[in-house]
């Protein structure tokens, strides 16, 4: 059966960095299925309104985490953690515990910066957040981009440089097994 991997983009910016290198992903192994997975309809997340299904656009990106075999988060570091549109998204995606979405969902983290010291310090926090929520995150490998300007074409939106192009698909084809070890877990 072909696996399906949800994009998830940390970033709303229509001319993202990070868009632009989630956008790579899909070339790289064309054995696999993709689908995007937006952040910019989930409302602010308010306990309130979480029972049931919830708002409409939680209940869409729930159901789209639900379907995909693993998710591959591709986010930037603001101000040295985890932008607010991405948090506000995984704590929908964590509730209710038992069903969350993200619970035992294998998961690879990937982020580009402008800057020199490529999003550790979100992807950090990511992680962190993952595991409260006992998602399956990716172990050992990592993938940082930095001074992703000069490895893009921003005009044609595109990943220009064929090194990242190589680490990031050494780490999807990890991912892809880590997909299948993650599974053994349950
Ligand atoms: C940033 N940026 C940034 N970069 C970084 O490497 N570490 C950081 O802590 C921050 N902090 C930060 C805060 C805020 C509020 C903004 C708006 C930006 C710069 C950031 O990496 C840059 O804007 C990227 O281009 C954002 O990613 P996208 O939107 O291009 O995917």
């Amino acid at each position: 059966r072909t696996k399906t991997v949800g994009l998830i983009v940390g970033s709303l910016r229509e001319h993202s960095f990070n868009r632009i290198i989630a956008a790579a992903i899909p070339e790289l192994d064309t054995s696999l299925a993709f689908e995007w997975i937006p952040l910019a309809d989930l409302p602010l997340y308010n306990e309130d309104v979480d029972h049931g299904d919830g708002p409409e656009p939680v209940r869409r990106f729930r159901e789209a985490i639900n379907r995909v075999d693993g998710v591959i988060i591709v986010s930037p570091e603001y101000n040295s953690g985890i932008p607010g549109v991405l948090k506000n998204a995984l704590d929908w995606a964590s509730t209710p515990a038992k069903t969350a979405a993200l619970r035992g969902k294998p998961v690879g983290l990937v982020g580009a910066t402008p800057g020199v010291k490529g999003t550790i310090l979100s992807q950090q926090q990511i992680r962190q957040t993952l595991e409260a929520i006992q998602a399956r995150v990716l172990p050992f490998h990592k993938m940082y981009v930095s001074q992703v300007g000069d490895k893009v074409d921003a005009e044609r939106r595109t990943l220009t440089d064929d090194t990242t192009r190589k680490y990031l698909k050494r780490y999807v084809q990890q991912f892809i097994l880590w997909i299948d070890q993650a599974r053994a877990l349950d």
